[in-house]
C-alpha cells in the first residue's frame, strides 16, 4: 500500500505562485483567517485584491454559510495581510492535509503570523454568550485519534518529521491581545482557555460535553487546531481567538439546545467589537 495521500510540495507552490500574480504590490506578512459568521472581518481590508477559492489551484470549496470561500489582500490598519474569509474543516469531507494546506501556501506568500478566529461554544460554566476567549491551548480529537494534517509524507522543505506543539499559541501575542482588549474597555468579555477541536458535524452529546470539560476543555468547535498545526509546523507564529456563540449545555433537563443559525446570530452581534479587536491587534504587530 501506498502511504497516505498528503500535500504534495509542487501543489503548494503552484497555489502560491498564482496567488502572487495576484497579489499585487501587497507583501502580507500577516495572515487572518475568519471563523464562522466572522467574514466581517474581511470588511477591515482596505484596497482589496479579491480572489475566489475556486479560482485558485488545489484549493477547494468552502461548502459552510456564513463561510464566504474568497482570499483577500489588501491592507488592515496600515499592514499589508492577506485573509482567508471562510476555511476547510474535516466535516465537509476533506482530509485533515486539505484543512491545513491554505497555511502552507500562507508561508510561501511571506507569512509569519496567523491569527485565527472561530466560533466555539462556551464549556466553561463561567463563560457567557457573546465572550471571547484567547486560545491558550487546543486539545484535537481528530489529531489525537490519526487525522493529524501532518500524517504522511513528511515535506521537510516545511518542518521536521515531529514537530514540537507545546508552544503553538504564542505567550506574547496573546499578552498584545489581550493588552489591545483592554484598551477597547473589553476586559468584562476577554477570557483566556483551552479550545477542544471535535471533527463535527453534529454537535456533541451531555455526556461528551461533560467529558470535554472534565478534560480541562473550555470551549468546543469543529476548526482551527488542524490549521494551527500545519503552521506551526512550518515556523508560524499564532495567535487565535474563539468567540462563544452559545453555551454548551451539560444539564439532562434543559430545555435549551443548539443551532447554527444561533452560532451565526452571536456572531453579527460581536462582529464590531471582534473587528475593532482585531484592526487594533494588527496594528501593534
Ligand atoms: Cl456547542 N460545538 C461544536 N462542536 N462547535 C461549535 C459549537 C458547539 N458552537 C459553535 N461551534
Amino acid at each position: 500500500a501506498s502511504p497516505a495521500e498528503t500535500y504534495s510540495t509542487e501543489k503548494v507552490h503552484e497555489s502560491a505562485n498564482f496567488l502572487k500574480s495576484k497579489m499585487g504590490s501587497v507583501k502580507p506578512k500577516i495572515g487572518v483567517i475568519c471563523g464562522s459568521g466572522l467574514s466581517g472581518l474581511g470588511e477591515l481590508v482596505e484596497n482589496k485584491i479579491i480572489i475566489k477559492y475556486t479560482d485558485i489551484p488545489s484549493f477547494v470549496e468552502s461548502t459552510v454559510p456564513g463561510h464566504k470561500g474568497q482570499m483577500l489582500f489588501g491592507q488592515i490598519n496600515g499592514k499589508d495581510v492577506v485573509c482567508m474569509q471562510g476555511r476547510f474543516h474535516p466535516y465537509e469531507g476533506y482530509p485533515a492535509w486539505v484543512v491545513g494546506f491554505p497555511l502552507r501556501v500562507m508561508k510561501l506568500l511571506g507569512v509569519d503570523t496567523v491569527l485565527a478566529t472561530n466560533a466555539a461554544g462556551g464549556i466553561n460554566p463561567d463563560f457567557k454568550v457573546g465572550d471571547f476567549m484567547v486560545i491558550k491551548d487546543h486539545i484535537s480529537f481528530p489529531g489525537l485519534s490519526g487525522f493529524n494534517p501532518l500524517r504522511g509524507h513528511n515535506d521537510e522543505s516545511f518542518g521536521p518529521r515531529f514537530p514540537a506543539m507545546n508552544d503553538s499559541y504564542d505567550k506574547k501575542l496573546r499578552t498584545l491581545f489581550k493588552q489591545c482588549a483592554s484598551e477597547l474597555g473589553l476586559d468584562n468579555i476577554m477570557r483566556e482557555g483551552v479550545y477542544c477541536n471535535v471533527a463535527g458535524p453534529s454537535y456533541e452529546t451531555i455526556a461528551e460535553l461533560r467529558l470535554l470539560l472534565k478534560l480541562g476543555g473550555d470551549a468546543v468547535g469543529m476548526s482551527t487546531a488542524q490549521e494551527v498545526v500545519t503552521a506551526r509546523h512550518c515556523g508560524l507564529k499564532v495567535v487565535a481567538c474563539s468567540l462563544i456563540t452559545n453555551e454548551c449545555i451539560l444539564e439532562y433537563d434543559s430545555n435549551k439546545t443548539v443551532c447554527h443559525e444561533e452560532v451565526l446570530e452571536t456572531s453579527k452581534q460581536r462582529a464590531q467589537k471582534m473587528e475593532s479587536l482585531v484592526s487594533k491587534f494588527i496594528g501593534k504587530l
